[in-house]
């Protein structure tokens, strides 16, 4: 009986069949033509919304352009991401880490060092550290904007690029106002990558590499390397410089620096002529596995991303712990979790190195300013300071590059190895002087062990430190804003004239 009822209902059922798929084809037809047209959408706007001028700073107005960018860019402000290590939101290094304070004695750092943040707010945190623009300090050089904001390529333009870097911090507070972003790394008529920063280009070139040879998975990287990079000021001009011409290692720069007898300022416990590292997350990187396997700073940290069926590239800038399976499951299949333990186990092992570093380069400081205080001579010192300013290089080019070594893990524990050595191997000799001048050995180390002791044992004054900002913020820092407020319209108008 079940058998004829079906029989039945076959001509029924076949047409049934018919209309769901014709009505299935006919809603994936119409899905595909919308997403098509979304795709032509965001490249035809390039021309339809604004016609970009070529140093057009505001982020805001390329925006306009492309959404979908810009909305990830703004991204990096959100602050609520903390890996074990590092993230997005506020870590105090003195606090975490305080013998910093003492190895840093005598220079800026050691009155405030900060884990950073995404590059949106890079205006506002390079404006509200205890390290710049205090009216009694000696004011910061206009180099330390170079790597902060989408105004300096129109400011080089116009003033021309050594004069750029002969000008004080102060001077240009009114007229680097927006921070990191498109026109840093984008070409406005063609969007391609480009690179803005001439430190790198004449970087490379001095290492006869003609930038324009960079294929676009090298640009992928060398668009970072305008700022992520280890660079100095040179002297007299303030003209930023990248010491790569010996090599990118450690070792190769620190040769470079040796050479030209340069340092950044004279310790004033030790006395030691020190050279102070500034994150060369570039250079680490390309001595690890990835970039010699040819992944990119991009390809993890702004991987692709698709949403309302087109697929582009997030401009979210930051840790790529927060989204591990955009940035390293693309590449690896191993769970989130693996991946995490991956890169953790990896930086547990860096920082525990640091660690006896920072231990041993504080304590090396303080021995050296007792050995003076007990009459060592010029003679009995030279040697040492040498090992303490290469032992505080070795451990800076690790520790200020971001990520804890991850970049290069075997490379970061090498260097490390031999800025422990170097650090001991001079706390050794100075036992010998100890003896020599009849001191008892071991000599007591003071307490150090928070930032507020470590500052109080340098002599730093703290709060005329923070007194001197608060009343920098209050009077000069509105009154850049305001006149930068003023001129953005008029600028712009006779940018657009060109
Ligand atoms: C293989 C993937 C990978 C590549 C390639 C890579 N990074 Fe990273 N990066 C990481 C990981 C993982 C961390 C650690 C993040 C953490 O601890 O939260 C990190 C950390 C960082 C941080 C600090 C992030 C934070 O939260 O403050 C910076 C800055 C950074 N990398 C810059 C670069 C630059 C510049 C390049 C290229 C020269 C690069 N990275 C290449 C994976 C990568
Ligand atoms: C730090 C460098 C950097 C900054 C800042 C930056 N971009 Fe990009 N952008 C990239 C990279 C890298 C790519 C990938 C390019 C490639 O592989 O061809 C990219 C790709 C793009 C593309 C091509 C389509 C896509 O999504 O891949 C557009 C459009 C774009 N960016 C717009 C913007 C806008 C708008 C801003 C400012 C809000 C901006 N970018 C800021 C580095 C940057
Ligand atoms: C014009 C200079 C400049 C360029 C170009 C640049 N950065 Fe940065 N980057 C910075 C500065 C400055 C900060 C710190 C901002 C702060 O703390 O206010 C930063 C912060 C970061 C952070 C930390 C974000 C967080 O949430 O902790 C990451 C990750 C990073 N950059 C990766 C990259 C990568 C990858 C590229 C290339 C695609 C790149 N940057 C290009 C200057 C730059
Ligand atoms: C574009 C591809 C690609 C991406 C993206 C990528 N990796 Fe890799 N990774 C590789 C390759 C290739 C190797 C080298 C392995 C080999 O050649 O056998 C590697 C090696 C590694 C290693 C072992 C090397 C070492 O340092 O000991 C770890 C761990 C690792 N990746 C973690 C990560 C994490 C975490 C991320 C995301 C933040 C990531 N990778 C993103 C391609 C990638």
């Amino acid at each position: 009986m079940s058998e004829n009822s079906t029989k039945k209902m076959k001509p029924w059922v076949y047409w049934l069949l018919f209309a769901i798929t014709f009505i299935v084809v006919f809603i994936i037809g119409m899905l595909t033509a919308s997403i098509m047209e979304r795709r032509t959408e965001t490249v035809a706007r390039v021309d339809l919304v604004r016609n970009l001028p070529e140093y057009e700073p505001r982020n805001e107005v390329w925006g306009e352009n492309f959404p979908r960018q810009y909305e990830s860019y703004l991204k990096t402000l959100d602050t609520s991401f903390r890996s074990p290590y590092m993230g997005s939101a506020h870590i105090d290094y003195l606090e975490e880490y305080p013998e910093l304070v003492v190895m840093w004695a005598g220079y800026a750092f050691s009155r405030e060092y900060n884990q950073g943040r995404g590059h949106a707010y890079a205006v506002t945190d390079v404006r509200n550290i205890l390290r710049t623009g205090g009216i009694e300090w000696s004011p910061q050089p206009a180099t330390c904007w170079t790597c902060k904001s989408t105004d300096v390529p129109r400011l080089m333009k116009k003033v021309g690029v050594a004069e750029f870097y002969s000008k004080k911090f102060t001077d240009f507070g009114s007229e680097v106002v927006n921070p990191i972003g498109c026109q840093d790394c984008h070409d406005p008529k063609t969007m391609n990558l480009r690179i803005t920063r001439p430190a790198l280009t004449e970087a490379l070139s001095r290492r006869g590499f003609d930038i324009k040879n960079a294929t676009h998975q090298e640009m992928r990287s060398l668009v970072c390397a305008q700022c992520h990079v280890e660079y100095y000021f040179q002297k007299p001009t303030n003209y930023l410089t990248f010491p790569w011409d010996k090599g990118f290692s450690a070792e190769e720069m620190e040769a470079y620096y040796d050479e030209m007898n340069y340092y950044d300022w004279i310790h004033p416990l030790s006395k030691a002529k020190m050279l102070k590292a500034q994150h060369p997350d570039y250079e680490l990187y390309m001595t690890g596995i990835h970039a010699q396997r040819g992944v990119a700073c991009a390809d993890c940290h702004m991987p692709y991303k698709v949403e309302g069926g087109s697929k582009f590239t997030d401009h979210h800038v930051r840790s790529p712990l927060a989204n591990i399976a955009n940035s390293c499951q693309v590449c690896h299949r191993e769970s989130e979790k693996q991946l995490m333990e991956d890169v953790v186990s990896r930086q547990n092992k860096v920082m525990e190195l640091r660690r006896l570093a920072e231990k041993s380069i504080a304590a090396a400081h303080i021995e050296a300013q007792k050995a003076w205080e007990a009459g060592a001579t010029e003679q009995e010192m030279e040697p040492i300071l040498k090992l303490i300013r290469s032992a505080q290089w070795r451990w800076d080019w690790v520790a200020a590059a971001n990520g804890v070594g991850f970049h290069a893990p075997v490379e970061a524990l090498r260097i490390l190895g031999t800025s422990i050595q170097r650090a001991e191997q001079a706390r050794g000799m100075l036992q010998v002087v100890f003896v020599r001048h009849n001191v008892p050995i071991p000599v007591k180390l003071p307490d150090v062990s928070t930032k507020e002791l470590a500052q109080k044992y340098i002599g730093l004054d703290m709060d005329k430190a923070r007194k001197d900002k608060e009343n920098f913020l209050r009077t000069v820092v509105p009154e850049w804003d305001r006149i930068a407020k003023e001129r953005q319209g008029t600028l712009m108008k006779y940018e657009y004239k060109r």
